[in-house]
């Protein structure tokens, strides 16, 4: 059972109701709805939220609003990222997924040290796993401070410039196909970096004794993985094509 838009609360009592955790692990941003209403979603997830709720004396209607809320959200997003104006776009990029970006980095570095550090005599792969989780982390911030500073403020400058039917503004690196050709070709590579860790860490599942730190870095390597690739689907298949579109219109104009 998914939830969908249309399901309302309670649930049919015949449908076998899903766990807190399985929420979580088929869509990571609940656990902030979980985490708001002091929800245990990890050590004590396995339980259906109505049960819950009700030993915590907490609304289960409000919170399956919430989860509900969220489910709309994404769906509404995604539906106009097509046709709202680009600054908004690239507003959204930056304020959701970089920011993530830039609060996740020390975090995962820190904890694939630790746990190689810690297991990595046992599980070698951890080694591999964080020297690769590195890589990332060193090309993806250089990578944003890229898009940052001279594509997104470029795509800014033509959207404007299209809506005050002024010319295409002029740029040092010839036509915005060039960069947006480098920051395909380092989404490709932070990607091809993300999927050895996946295939190391066999799909993100750790061993059955592995500690809690263990436990948590695969799920938030996950969380990143997830991330990362909405990320870059909004860009390469959303974002640039639409400012190379623009390019061609400006030049038309
Ligand atoms: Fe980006
Ligand atoms: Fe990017």
């Amino acid at each position: 059972m998914t939830i969908s838009q249309e399901s309302t609360y309670p649930l049919p009592i015949a449908e076998k109701p899903l766990t807190i955790a399985e929420m979580v692990v088929a869509d990571y941003r609940k656990a902030e709805v979980f985490r708001q209403y002091g929800i245990d979603y990890c050590c004590g997830g396995k339980k259906p939220l109505e049960e819950v709720c009700l030993k915590k004396n907490i609304d289960p209607a409000a919170v399956w609003q919430a989860l509900q809320n969220l489910d709309k959200q994404a769906e509404n997003l995604e539906e106009t990222w097509t046709d709202m104006p680009l600054q908004g776009l690239t507003a959204h990029i930056v304020g959701t997924h970089h920011q993530y970006v830039l609060q996740a980095l020390p975090m995962l570095n820190e904890l694939t040290t630790k746990v190689a550090r810690v297991h990595g005599e046992r599980h070698p792969e951890l080694i591999e796993i964080a020297r690769h989780f590195f890589n990332i982390s060193q090309e993806l911030q250089m990578h944003m401070q890229k898009e940052e500073n001279i594509l997104f403020p470029f795509i800014e400058k033509m959207a404007a410039a299209w809506q005050e039917e002024r010319p295409l503004p002029p740029a040092m690196f010839g036509s915005v196909s060039n960069p947006i050709r480098m920051m395909e070709s380092e989404h490709e590579s932070a990607g091809n970096e993300m999927e050895i860790i996946r295939q190391l860490s066999d799909h993100f599942t750790p061993p059955a004794e592995a500690c809690t730190s263990y436990r948590v870095l695969f799920a938030k390597l996950e969380e990143f993985e997830r991330d990362l690739h909405r990320h870059v689907h909004l860009e390469n298949n959303i974002l640039f094509p639409r400012a190379l579109q623009l390019e061609q219109q400006l030049h038309q104009a």
